[in-house]
């Protein structure tokens, strides 16, 4: 298999809803055995159902024995798993203007479900894709971790960080089996932002990102930025005050 080669054996985390459920789909309909995984047995059971031969396991990402566990179980059930799906994550509001403190277990939540949770099954499941002779390791990032919406500040911070992590696995496995892939998505409609006041103006479809996120996928691509993340990506390069100030007045 090379980079942009069909999976046979696909893992996705947060596969319950929105853009985990959707990529799993994709796969799915591709003849790839998907397993999708998350927290709400119920939200997995009814995704699967509409997938004939999609299985489900119960994790919560942020828990290392947890993700040990399923690393294990995956190991002697799925030996060929040759894709990780990287997705789970929350978003949370958080004002730091308040006179208030927030609350220290909620804003530990975000670094531990976004990045500590990704951290995890990374570190848990490379050493069974580099027993594939060809595999992906894909990482779920963010617009945001380009450029930060100060609404979500740790939510932004964790994708920023995320996609350090990305570069130095990728730095670290170039000379393996396993590629390690980010996907970027813009804002998409999705059920992330539920628990927020703010609905987010200019949502992509979730249908249009998952299509050009298996393209970039198809073409064989390390880093995807999708939609408006193609331009955050860029933009924070060259000109990143001039993002920062657009995409906190758009929604902020
Ligand atoms: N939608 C957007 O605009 C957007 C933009 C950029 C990036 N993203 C990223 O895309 C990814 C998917 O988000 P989404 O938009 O599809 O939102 P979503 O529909 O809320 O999906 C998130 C999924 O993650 C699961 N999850 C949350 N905490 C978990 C945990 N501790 N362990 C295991 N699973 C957990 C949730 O299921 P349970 O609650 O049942 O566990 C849910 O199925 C996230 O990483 C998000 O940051 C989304």
């Amino acid at each position: 298999m090379s980079k942009s080669t069909p999976a046979s054996t696909v893992l996705v985390t947060g596969g319950g809803s929105g853009i985990g459920a959707g990529l799993a789909a994709a796969f799915h309909a591709r003849g790839a055995k998907v397993i999708i995984a998350g927290r709400t047995r119920e939200r997995l059971v009814a995704v699967a159902a509409k997938h004939r031969g999609m299985e489900i396991e119960v994790v919560d990402v942020a828990d290392p024995d947890e993700v040990g566990a399923l690393a294990a179980r995956i190991s002697t059930g799925f030996p060929t798993l040759d894709t990780v799906i990287n997705n789970a994550g929350i978003q949370t509001q958080f004002d730091f203007t308040r006179a208030e403190a927030a609350d220290p277990s909620l804003l530990g939540r975000e670094v531990d479900v976004n990045l500590k949770g990704l951290i995890f099954v990374a570190n848990a499941f490379l050493p069974l894709l580099k027993r594939q002779s060809n595999a992906r390791l894909i990482h779920i990032g963010s617009g945001l971790g380009y450029v930060p919406l100060a609404s979500v500040p740790v939510y932004s911070a964790t994708k920023a960080a995320v996609h350090s992590f990305t570069i130095s696995l990728r730095r670290q496995l170039a000379d393996s089996s396993v590629h390690i892939v980010e996907i970027i998505p813009p804002v998409v409609e999705t059920d992330l932002h539920r628990s927020q006041s703010l609905k987010p103006p200019r949502a992509m479809k979730l249908d249009a990102f998952i299509a050009a996120a298996m393209a970039g996928l198809d073409a064989g691509r390390t880093e995807i930025p999708v939609g408006l993340a193609k331009v955050l990506r860029i933009t924070s390069r060259i000109a990143p005050g001039l993002f920062l100030n657009i995409v906190n007045k758009r929604r902020g």
